[in-house]
């Protein structure tokens, strides 16, 4: 494949530490991708804030954290470029020029920006950054040139409403200023938290990247499987089985796990069984970049100067983007 077809983007917000959601869901695809593209992974702390204005030391302090997870799981920074949103005014400057050319009608019809409304009980005391927030992740992608954007298929409509305004832009300049982006899902389907519902850190329903064997056996054995397979000898449901989800995520071992489906099916497979095994081969994922990661997070120097290079990169990309946008916008610099 050839290496300048694409440009890679992706972002995470540093509101904890990354969990196995994660891990399924796009960090495995980020490290095939960076071989393949050049690719920058945004630590998107403006974004995080649009929710956690009340905790800006706790954003402050999980940035380094993510750069910590995306080394552990092996994320290359030779290859990957991993940049912190803050660091790159262009960004924010793009999102202002944005914003006008997006209706609020359009900001609350965005369907993932509604079901996070709804999560967080905010009804029209909403923060306005956070209603805007897709506009700024239209920056993140588009301030790159990003063409493939690796994300949970929670993330479509962001994509899409990132789209809609390369349209407008490259409309107004009669010409293709930016390129359009293309999400890249996970083979697996998203994972659920533990419980069932959405996994997600405020729910308490996931486990980290980084968890001990005690978190493990307490996250595996909290997961919602069939309530009306109560003895082992019960006939039991995969669809909508947690565990099973997970099992289909990690568990390379594809036959067996079809063949324990059909047992639990049938019935003759234990809850208890079927866990123990999950617990091992979520320990067998994890005990690695748990290691990892305690190596790299104890020299918090090296982090930085990680983030530190690679916002400098990204900045010369970010701002070459600003100019050409300004332009569209007839706007001009005064001083150069
Ligand atoms: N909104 C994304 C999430 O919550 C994070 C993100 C920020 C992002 N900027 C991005 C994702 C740009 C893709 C592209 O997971």
């Amino acid at each position: 494949m050839t290496s300048f077809a694409h440009v890679v983007l992706t972002g995470d917000r540093p509101t904890g530490p990354l969990h196995l959601g994660h891990l399924a869901g796009s960090l495995l695809r980020r490290i095939d991708l960076q071989n393949q593209f050049a690719q920058t992974l945004l630590v998107a702390d403006l974004q995080a804030l649009t929710d956690n204005a009340g905790r800006p030391a706790e954003v402050s302090e999980n940035v380094l954290q993510v750069v910590a997870d995306y080394l552990a799981v092996g994320i290359d920074p030779d290859r990957t470029t991993i940049a912190l949103q803050s660091g790159l005014p262009a960004l924010s400057e793009l999102t202002v020029l944005y914003l006008n050319l997006v209706t609020v009608a359009r900001l609350e019809r965005n369907p993932t920006v509604k079901a996070e409304i709804e999560l967080r009980g905010f009804a029209r005391d909403i923060p306005s950054g956070f209603l805007c927030y897709p506009v700024s992740q239209a920056a993140d992608i588009t301030g790159f040139r990003g063409t493939l954007v690796p994300v949970g298929d929670d993330q479509l409509p962001m994509i899409e409403q990132s789209n809609e305004i390369v349209r407008r832009i490259n409309r107004m300049a009669g010409r293709e200023v930016l390129p359009e982006a293309k999400p890249i899902l996970s083979t697996t389907t998203r994972l659920p938290g533990a419980d069932g519902r959405k996994a997600s850190k405020s729910l308490k329903n996931v486990v980290t990247l980084s968890a001990s064997t005690d978190e493990i056996r307490a996250f595996v054995a909290s997961m919602y499987t069939d309530p009306s397979h109560q003895r082992a000898s019960d006939p039991g449901q995969v669809e909508g089985n947690v565990v099973f989800a997970y099992l289909d995520a990690f568990d390379d071992r594809r036959e067996e796990v079809a063949e324990l489906k059909s047992r639990y099916t049938r019935g003759g497979l234990g809850d208890v069984a079927l866990k123990t095994r999950l617990v091992d081969v979520l320990e067998g994922v994890i005990a690695p970049i748990r290691e990892r990661r305690a190596k790299v997070s104890a020299d918090r120097r090296y982090l930085r100067e990680i983030l530190r290079d690679g916002t400098a990169r990204a900045r010369a990309v970010t701002s070459s983007v600003l100019k050409d946008v300004r332009a569209v916008f007839a706007l001009r610099p005064l001083f150069d």
